[in-house]
């Protein structure tokens, strides 16, 4: 049996097709069609901040954050992670938010990707509700914009008042690829997580920590090349070890 780095994640939708077998079937009786177990780029997501490698600055900050929640003494300001694309931001605040939503997250986080009906009108509703009362056993809702330099300069503009905290009971999370993108008065509203490229030393661990994931091997040749074709991105060394596997 493998065990799947987002048991208990929230999975919005998988993300690529990229597929390889994880387990040969072994034991399967008859003429059954064998449930083959496969493993997706979704699978190798990490669940928890602590298992999120090669961004130590970003995730310690959130780790303090968190704990900070935890013991009741703070809500954070709005969050906005910047950084390449596949480089962890959704992932991050994917398990910032479970870390202090714990039994709640899954009603309480919510997350708007850039196909989400984003529309000025939609995101006066989403901050309107937004400042409802949280859930029993959640300090707070998470609500999370991703891609956030795909909204319109009046979506945009429509986020300020959220961000300034006014009345609300939510944290507002932000995530974009370029933070050039975001105008200066938001962002000096935030708390900025830049997510940099991982280094070769972290992206091996990323590796060894995927590998077992799967049902085939890789030697340290293929590894170095994997770390060396990634330029720093998790999402390109997981799609190149699926790859790889493919061919082993
Ligand atoms: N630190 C990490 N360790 C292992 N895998 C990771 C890590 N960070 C990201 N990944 C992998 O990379 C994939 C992409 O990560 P994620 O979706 O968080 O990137 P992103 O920065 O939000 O990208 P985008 O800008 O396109 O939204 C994840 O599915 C996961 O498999
Ligand atoms: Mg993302």
């Amino acid at each position: 049996m493998i065990a799947c780095a987002n048991e208990g994640a929230h999975v919005p939708g998988r993300e690529t097709r990229a597929w390889a077998t994880a387990m040969p079937p072994s034991d399967l009786p008859g003429k059954e069609t064998p449930s083959v177990r496969r493993v997706s780029m979704e699978d190798f997501r990490p669940a928890r901040l602590q298992d999120i490698l090669g961004q130590p600055d970003a995730i310690a900050r959130l780790l303090r954050l968190a704990r900070g929640v935890r013991n009741g003494s703070i809500v954070p300001p709005t969050l906005l992670l910047h950084g390449p694309p596949g480089i962890g931001k959704t992932t991050a605040v994917r398990a910032f938010a479970r870390e202090v939503l714990s039994d709640e997250f899954e009603n309480s986080f919510s997350e708007l990707k850039a196909f989400d009906d984003r529309s000025p009108r939609r995101m006066a509703e989403i901050i309107l509700n937004s400042r409802r009362p949280p859930l029993r056993g959640a300090p707070f809702r998470i609500i999370f914009f991703d891609e956030i330099e795909t909204l319109s300069p009046e979506s945009m503009n429509a986020l300020r008042p959220a961000v300034e905290g006014e009345g609300g009971t939510s944290l507002y999370a932000l995530a974009c690829n370029d933070i050039r993108d975001v105008p200066k008065p938001l962002q000096s509203r935030c708390t900025v997580l830049e997510f940099r490229p991982v280094s070769p030393e972290g992206m091996r661990q990323i590796l060894a920590r995927a590998l077992p994931r799967t049902s085939f091997r890789l030697d340290d040749l293929a590894i170095a090349s994997i770390v060396e074709r990634c330029h720093g991105i998790p999402r390109e060394a997981i799609k190149l070890l699926l790859e790889e596997g493919g061919a082993a």
